[in-house]
């Protein structure tokens, strides 16, 4: 089942090229880049951050974060996949960001080194989601946040005239392609057996009223790997796909997917989330003023 997702193991794909560009793709488009800023500011990532972005695929996300960390900060991103690498560094290039070869559940960092651990459409890929959170737990400081999210694939809504057929080709591709498909409802729980606390959750909704360039690529996706797994032959599921245009065109059409966040944090040496680091040199500054 797991090695038909191709992010699983990206560099044996048929073709990884296209998934990088398809990565740049949905970092351009406008509401998920909104959806994304959004989680990134809720969990919060503060200027001065040292930051480890795991399954940082092309570098979206890095490249959002230089702002928000601004020049007293630090930045790293880490992916098995050589060739989305070979895109972040072109991507990246001048930013400062550093970019390593790795796998998240056997991080290559000390204990406690950043302040904030986040990854973003990745743990829904990969073998053993408690592996990489326990990682990312690992390398962050006591009091520091690791950040997660991820869609859920139980929780996709789309306007069709024919509603069992696209349960069936829905529902049957993701339980074939998908280790979890409904990875995003598992993430609060997943940072607590991490042993993280003072967890919160975010539910951020992607939602296309009118069948944009992104919302095509999916559903055309999963007509091809319905095809693929003999869910359904090739007419039906173009017929399906043809489906969508009258709908959009009578502006009938909705599509929305639910992106959840979780944001946990690692105990302090007093059992508790610490004070950030920031926060923390603030009251260092304030309290040498004092003296
Ligand atoms: C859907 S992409 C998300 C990339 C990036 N976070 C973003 O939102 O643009 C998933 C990424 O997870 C990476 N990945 C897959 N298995 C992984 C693992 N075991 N450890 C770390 N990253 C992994 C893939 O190579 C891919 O770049």
């Amino acid at each position: 089942m797991t090695d038909l997702d191709p992010f699983r193991a990206i560099d044996r794909a048929a073709d990884p090229a296209a998934i990088a560009t398809a990565l740049e793709e949905r970092g351009r488009d406008a509401r998920q880049k909104r959806l994304r800023l959004g989680f990134l500011r809720a969990i919060p990532v503060r200027r001065g951050d040292t930051v480890l972005e795991v399954g940082c695929g092309t570098g979206v996300i890095l490249r959002d974060l230089v702002p928000m960390v601004g020049a007293g900060g630090r930045l790293a991103g880490i992916d098995p996949s050589r060739t989305v690498l070979a895109a972040a560094r072109r991507a990246c290039r001048g930013t400062g960001i550093t970019l390593r070869d790795g796998d998240g559940a056997k991080l290559p960092f000390t204990d406690g080194g950043f302040d904030v651990t986040l990854a973003v459409t990745v743990l829904l890929h990969v073998a053993d989601p408690g592996a990489v959170v326990r990682e990312m737990a690992r390398v962050t400081r006591p009091g520091g946040r690791v950040a997660v999210q991820d869609q859920d694939f139980g929780a996709v809504v789309v306007t069709h005239p024919e509603r069992a057929l696209t349960a069936r080709i829905l529902d049957g591709v993701v339980d074939r392609l998908y280790e979890e498909p409904f990875s995003g409802r598992r993430l609060p729980g997943l940072l607590r057996e991490a042993g993280l606390g003072d967890v919160r959750v975010r539910t951020d909704v992607f939602q296309d009223t009118t069948l944009e360039p992104y919302t095509r690529t999916f559903l055309e996706r999963r007509a091809a790997n319905a095809v693929r797994f003999g869910l359904v032959d090739a007419p039906t599921a173009q017929r399906w796909l043809d489906g969508f245009a009258p709908v959009a065109r009578a502006g009938a059409f909705v599509f929305t997917v639910n992106y959840y966040g979780a944001v946990g944090v690692k105990p302090g040496a007093n059992g508790r989330g610490g004070a950030p680091r920031t926060r923390r040199r603030r009251r260092a500054r304030r309290a040498g003023a004092r003296r």
